[in-house]
């Protein structure tokens, strides 16, 4: 087989077969096909794009180009969460630590930020002493006597992904709906889940900015995993504005912290009793509205507050940070933006207030940059408040007194004010299962 033909052909909008799908993915993993000639194909999928077919032989070569995960020694029915990636996310730092709280074991593998958007990997690496590179006899034992270990990927699962990633990131080639399902759907495939629940964002911080465009995303990841015979189902949520008030890895965890014990915001409370509850129910855990009172239940009772703790115990951190948030590390300064306007803030474009908390030292601008974990922004108005000229917007935090200025200035930018007041958009936006 020759790659300018697999190249020619998808170029002229024809149907790869499965085993040239195979054959290019097995080739790349092993150094076989140079990247200009992979850079090329991408691009021709971004235009042409792949029928269910193609999408699915593509997402088991990615799932088939490394090790598959055994978790049969984890005592239990083990569900999955996955959310395509947003800015202010840690949903997985809440709902985990609730279903494992009600018995239905998380045995989760979670990335670092990538871009605008934050990662679960990075936000857990805050907490003073936490380790997510636990090896395999670590990871179950954790789970079996907390019920959670939340770890980084290994270099070994689907590396064909990695490698996709990597220059689909440098060509222009994210926003492609085949490349996100096996991406995504490559590396859930490859670990040993029983149940998978997607939350899939829509809107200006995720990779697909329509409602239509997310819900054909999802339909397409549940259709491939349960295929795969996994349960599956994906929530569709708003990625408009960011999820709660604080961006960025400390105050992110400081944010799940205080939701766990019933003070969260409004808007990531309800994204995370949804998506808890539908974890459950889908794990055979009861009806919708039973599996939801029984959310709500564990942070009442602070026992699911009680299990992140736990978990962060036994995987090497510090576990009085979860009762007592000011001993996490603060940015040495502060700086508050402030209203140049009156008016509503109409509409936010959230991957700028993303790459405001990355300039700030919250995220990276490449692999081998060093996250500031106590940086980032809290902010204080949101989309359909009111604000007059003057008002504090946002309070940004860094160590680097210099990064302030770009940093707001991005954040103005992204923020838009008029005297009208935005329809109300709610946070879900749609269920497929
Ligand atoms: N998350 C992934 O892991 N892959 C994508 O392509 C997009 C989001």
């Amino acid at each position: 087989m020759r790659m300018y033909d697999v190249i020619k052909k998808k170029r002229d909008g024809k149907k790869l077969t499965d085993e040239e799908i195979r054959w290019f993915i097995d080739s790349y993993v092993k150094g076989e096909i140079p990247d200009y000639q992979v850079s090329a194909l991408l691009m021709a999928i971004y235009f042409q794009g792949m029928d269910l077919e193609e999408t699915a032989a593509l997402t088991m070569a990615v799932r088939d180009s490394g090790d598959r995960l055994d978790f049969s020694d984890v005592n239990g029915i083990r569900v999955d969460k996955h959310s395509t990636g947003g800015v202010g996310d840690k949903t997985s730092l809440i709902v985990a630590p609730i279903v494992a709280t009600l018995g239905v074991k998380v045995a989760k593998m979670s990335g670092r930020g990538l871009g605008h958007t934050g990662g679960t990997v990075d936000k857990l690496e805050s907490i003073p002493g936490f380790r997510t590179d636990l090896d395999k006899k670590e990871f179950i034992d954790v789970v079996n006597k907390t019920g959670i270990a939340i770890v980084g990927q290994s270099a070994e699962l689907a590396p064909a992904d990695k490698l996709l990633y990597a220059l689909r990131d440098v060509t222009a080639t994210v926003e492609s709906m085949p490349l996100i399902v096996s991406s995504i759907m490559g590396k859930k495939l490859a670990a040993d889940d029983d149940c998978i629940v997607l939350d899939v964002k829509t809107g200006s911080g995720s990779f697909m900015k329509t409602v239509e465009d997310s819900k054909t995303l999802a339909s397409l990841m549940v259709d491939i995993g349960k295929k795969a015979g996994k349960k599956m189902l994906a929530l569709i949520t708003d990625m408009d504005r960011p999820l709660g008030n604080n961006i960025g890895n400390t105050l992110e965890v400081v944010e799940a912290i205080n939701t766990l014990n019933g003070n969260g915001p409004k808007d990531l409370t309800e994204i995370c009793i949804v998506l808890a509850a539908n974890m459950l129910c889908l794990a055979g855990k009861g009806s919708y509205e039973e599996c939801e009172a029984k959310v709500k239940g564990v942070i009442e009772d602070k026992s699911a507050l009680k299990t992140f703790a736990e978990m962060v115990k036994a995987q090497g951190g510090d576990e009085r940070c979860i009762y007592n948030t000011d001993l996490f590390k603060k940015a040495k300064y502060s700086h508050e933006v402030l209203s140049r306007e009156e008016g509503y803030i109409h509409s936010v474009d959230t991957e700028g207030y993303g790459l405001s908390a990355l300039v700030l030292g919250a995220g990276r601008n490449t692999k081998e940059d060093v996250i500031d974990y106590s940086a980032g922004i809290i902010l204080s108005k949101k989309t359909g408040d009111y604000v007059l000229k003057g008002d504090v917007i946002a309070t940004l935090y860094s160590d680097d007194l210099n990064k302030f200025f770009e940093s707001e200035n991005r954040l103005i930018k992204a923020t838009t004010i008029n005297p009208e007041k935005p329809v109300y958009r709610p946070i879900i936006l749609g269920k497929v299962e």
